[in-house]
């Protein structure tokens, strides 16, 4: 079946210095599948015109497609009309948020709660608002296995704490956070659940309401999708109530010399011309992943995590970060194997066709918590095989005795 699949990815038909591709960096980005790539060009092909600016059919038809791709999206996360915005990833998202939405509602003094392995995507933002504004920026203690529950939470706030921010699924460890039960924690403190789900919207199904997030940010490429696109879904009372983060064409109903009133939502948040194909793209992988069936994609990635956390556990020297069972993961396994740099071990496996990530993942105060100053890293996606992770633990094996 995953044979198959590779079939509909034109990148698999390529050798890589001669050789078959093993790619396991998916949690970096992920493969497009050929009917992605036809999306974008036809609509450069057939429909290419600005959105929302022309009188003429082919503005309306690209302005169509455009807002086709955001129903795509809403309908995929649950969530309401308005509340989608296409941004260029999901680090504009959340610096967006940490911008715009901790000048409406927080003050000097007041607290922003994040976990220690978030990616820096979700840190930089909160730390250097806080720098800027005196928030106080406050870390949950480290947990093992990078869940934390509603105790936890429960425990590290206090009356000030008006935002958590969390990872949905953790690009180091894998770990999944259970988002309904730590969104009830905070909202109960009058505070706000703002979710980077970068490492989740692959792979689990994401519901936004009944998760209760005031916020999720994503991006399209971590999902099969193009690069430069991403979404920042917030609840449609919190975005209203928000400065835009960008001014500029068409995020506006009237302007005068010294004034202007900005347009419904979403287009409030978007000003000048977007990543028209980029949402096209999106909105066909988005089609792309429920032909697949979310739940046989992760079915299929367990299967996968189970048998690559199995053979790395049984080789001497490997450590394995996080979640002990494949069930508690998603996606991703970090490891090292003692005595070789990270980055000596992703060059090795190179030279079998395998690509993976090795270094500090972006999230270096995690390393630090971890005693580690990098590590190595695989990550699944859909059109991954048994093959190659056979591939690669005969590879692992074989460095490990190169290296000795
Ligand atoms: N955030 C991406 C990763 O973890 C780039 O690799």
């Amino acid at each position: 079946m995953n044979k198959q699949l590779k079939a509909s990815f034109p990148i698999f038909q390529n050798p890589i210095n001669g050789q078959r591709l093993v790619y396991l960096d998916n949690a970096a980005t992920t493969q497009k599948p050929k009917e992605v790539l036809e999306a974008i060009l036809s609509y450069y092909k057939q429909d290419n015109a600005n959105t929302y600016r022309g009188v003429y059919t082919l503005a309306a038809i690209a302005t169509e497609a455009y807002e086709e791709a955001r129903n795509k999206v809403q309908d995929f996360i649950h969530a309401e009309n308005g509340e989608v915005v296409f941004t260029k990833g999901t680090t504009q998202g959340l610096n967006w948020v940490a911008d715009r939405f901790l000048e409406k509602v927080l003050k000097a003094g007041d607290e922003i709660l994040i976990s220690p392995l978030e990616h820096h995507s979700n840190l930089l933002p909160w730390q250097q608002m806080a720098k800027k504004r005196g928030y106080l920026l406050k870390y949950l203690p480290m947990k093992a296995d990078g869940k934390w529950s509603k105790e936890d939470v429960q425990a590290a706030l206090s009356k000030k704490t008006k935002i958590l921010a969390i990872a949905h699924v953790s690009n180091v460890l894998g770990s999944i956070q259970d988002l309904k039960e730590l969104a009830d924690v905070i909202h109960s403190n009058s505070g706000y659940l703002v979710v980077d789900g970068a490492q989740a919207v692959a792979h689990l199904p994401i519901d936004v309401k009944q998760m209760e997030c005031d916020f999720y940010c994503f991006s399209g490429h971590k999902m099969y999708g193009p690069t430069g696109i991403g979404v920042l879904y917030g609840k449609r009372e919190l975005l209203e109530e928000m400065e835009p983060a960008e001014y500029g064409g068409e995020m506006i109903t009237s302007v005068s010399k010294y004034d202007a009133k900005w347009a419904e939502l979403p287009l409030k948040w978007e000003a000048g011309t977007q990543n028209i194909a980029g949402a096209i793209g999106l909105g066909r992988a988005i089609d792309w992943i429920k032909e697949q069936d979310l739940s046989c994609i992760h079915s299929k990635e367990q299967q996968l995590i189970s048998s690559a956390l199995k053979g790395l556990q049984e080789i001497p020297s490997v450590t394995v970060y996080g979640p002990k069972t494949a069930k508690n993961r998603c996606g991703v396994i970090s490891f090292n194997l003692e005595g070789v740099h990270p980055h000596d071990l992703a060059t090795g496996l190179d030279q079998y066709g395998i690509a993976i990530r090795a270094g500090h993942h972006c999230a270096q105060p995690l390393m630090k918590e971890l005693g580690i100053t990098a590590s190595a890293r695989i990550s699944f996606a859909v059109y991954n095989t048994e093959e190659d992770v056979q591939i690669f633990l005969q590879a692992i094996k074989e460095l490990r005795k190169f290296f000795q």
